[in-house]
């Protein structure tokens, strides 16, 4: 593929950046760095006009919300925080796919009031709780959200599960389903229009990586 605007693409580091390579491959694009050695923050690739920029999973959407890059690779998880304002979400890359749960100790209960929630997802979990009519008093965290029920913090969290071997080794099982994660191309509404036929090809070449790897 041809670029012929120059078009800036927010990924966050691991395995989004991993499982993201082989579809921006696909569509012609190959960094010409690697994140995992470089300390570069924005990557040159093999397109002079396309740059890469490295930054928290969490920071995705806003990069792109303010226009800082043009598309970005974002969680599910990280949009429904986000809230998703000034972007398009037009392609599922099914990559990076987990569930967002509510997990407690073996045999918790979900009743009790307020049942208190420790999660780094605070807006999907007040959604989750207020749907079933149910008070709750969420703890915000920034990370193993598994440790707040062994130490008393919360009754239970409502975190991400892949293969619930994190659950397990803590002595904690899941106990509902939320939400099925991966990760979305996110695109600024503005680039949308400005550069639409250099999105517009790049997003069905995405589409067709996506579509091979089923
Ligand atoms: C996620 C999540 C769980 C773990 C689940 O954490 O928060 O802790 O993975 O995976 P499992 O079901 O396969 O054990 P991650 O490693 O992404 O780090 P984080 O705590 O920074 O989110």
């Amino acid at each position: 593929m041809q670029f012929d605007t120059p078009l800036t693409i927010a990924l966050s580091k691991g395995r989004i950046y991993k499982q993201t390579m082989p579809l921006l491959k696909h569509a012609g694009i190959e960094p010409l760095d690697d994140p995992e050695t470089s300390r570069k923050l924005i990557l040159d690739t093999n397109h002079e006009q396309v740059k890469l920029v490295i930054i928290r999973a969490t920071d995705v959407p806003t990069y792109v919300q303010w226009g800082a890059a043009d598309v970005g690779v974002a969680g599910k998880d990280v949009l429904l925080e986000h809230g998703g304002e000034g972007l398009y979400e037009p392609l599922d890359l099914e990559i990076a796919r987990c569930r967002l749960m509510v997990a407690g100790r073996y045999g918790a209960s979900l009743e009790g009031d307020p049942l208190r929630i420790a999660t780094k997802y605070v807006h999907s979990a007040r959604d989750y709780f207020a749907a079933r009519g149910q008070q709750v008093d969420i703890i915000k965290l920034y990370g193993s959200m598994e440790l707040a029920p062994l130490v008393g913090l919360s009754d239970l969290i409502v975190d991400l599960v892949e293969s619930g071997n994190t659950l397990k080794a803590n002595g904690l099982e899941p106990l509902e389903h939320i939400a099925d994660i991966s990760s979305r191309l996110v695109i600024n509404k503005a680039a949308w229009k400005m550069k639409h036929n250099t999105i517009m090809q790049l997003t069905d070449l995405l589409k067709q990586a996506v579509e091979q790897n089923r």
